[in-house]
């Protein structure tokens, strides 16, 4: 069966890498024309070779310029913006002790002021396409975790973020969603969240165990409800939270 997203665009935040790419290349091998960002540029090529219908945008989501110059670069390719795909996070092993103003604020800055100022330039591109929005949050968006309490109280807002806008966009027949994703294989540990090789394989074996599924997922075990969330065949489904993460929510 075609795919509803054929033709449509799509905009993927953090696409060079784990979640955001393995999205990327569904959305593209379904045939949507697929913009994605990241601040690395090598990376970001890289990722945007896997398929001619990916292209790449040097972007920080921390950034409030980006925003438009995300947003206008889909309308300048394409002449349309159908989907946005907040997918790039910011985090750290940060307890109470050792917080700063600037570290919370350059947390909430890519995960939560960057998906609203993206979506804000997004909503009239949304609105003449009737378009979706999936934000990526986190099993720590509504499960507490020692040590993780500002990247953890970020997702919670970003799914907050997913409710409201969800009620607030309906009336223009714009959906929202969320993918709270569980412990997942990618950069993550040792990019995002500043973890050394051995950090980050002991908080894995950690995590493996407390995840009833008894293991990690796979950036594509993610990505494919994502992009089931942004296909319009999902079009009575919004405001939701989707956990995709082995069962850890449960726990
Ligand atoms: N992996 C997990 O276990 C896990 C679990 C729950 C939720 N998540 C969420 O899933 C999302 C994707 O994470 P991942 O695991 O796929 O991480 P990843 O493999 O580290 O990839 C992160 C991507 O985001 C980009 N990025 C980071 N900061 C950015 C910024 N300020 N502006 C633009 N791009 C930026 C990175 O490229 P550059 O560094 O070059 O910018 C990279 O492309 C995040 O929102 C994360 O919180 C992940």
């Amino acid at each position: 069966m075609m795919s509803g997203l054929k033709d449509k665009v799509v905009i993927v935040t953090g696409g060079s890498s784990g979640i955001g790419r393995a999205a990327a290349l569904d959305f593209a091998e379904l045939g949507a024309k697929v913009i994605v960002t990241a601040r690395r540029a090598a990376a970001l090529e890289e990722a945007a070779s896997i398929h001619p219908n990916i292209t790449a945008l040097v972007a920080d989501v921390a950034s409030p310029e980006d925003a438009e110059r995300t947003v206008g670069k889909a309308i300048e390719t394409w002449g349309r913006l159908d989907v946005l795909v907040n997918n790039a996070g910011a985090g750290a092993i940060l307890p109470l002790a050792e917080v700063t103003a600037e570290r919370i604020a350059s947390i909430f800055a890519v995960n939560v002021i960057g998906p609203s100022l993206l979506a804000a330039a997004a909503l009239p591109h949304l609105i003449a396409t009737k378009g979706a929005i999936v934000n990526i949050s986190s099993t720590f968006g509504h499960k507490p975790g020692a040590g993780l309490s500002h990247y953890a109280a970020s997702k919670a807002a970003l799914e907050h973020l997913t409710r409201c806008w969800a009620l607030e966009l309906a009336p223009h027949g714009i959906r929202v969603n969320a993918v709270a994703a569980g412990p997942t294989e990618s950069g993550a540990l040792t990019g995002m969240m500043g973890l050394s090789p051995e950090q980050a394989a002991a908080i894995k074996a950690q995590e493996r165990e407390q995840i009833p599924l008894k293991r990690r997922g796979n950036p594509e075990e993610v990505a494919r409800w994502i992009v089931q969330l942004a296909e319009p065949a999902s079009a009575w489904v919004t405001g939701q939270v989707l956990a995709v993460d082995g069962g850890l929510g449960l726990t």
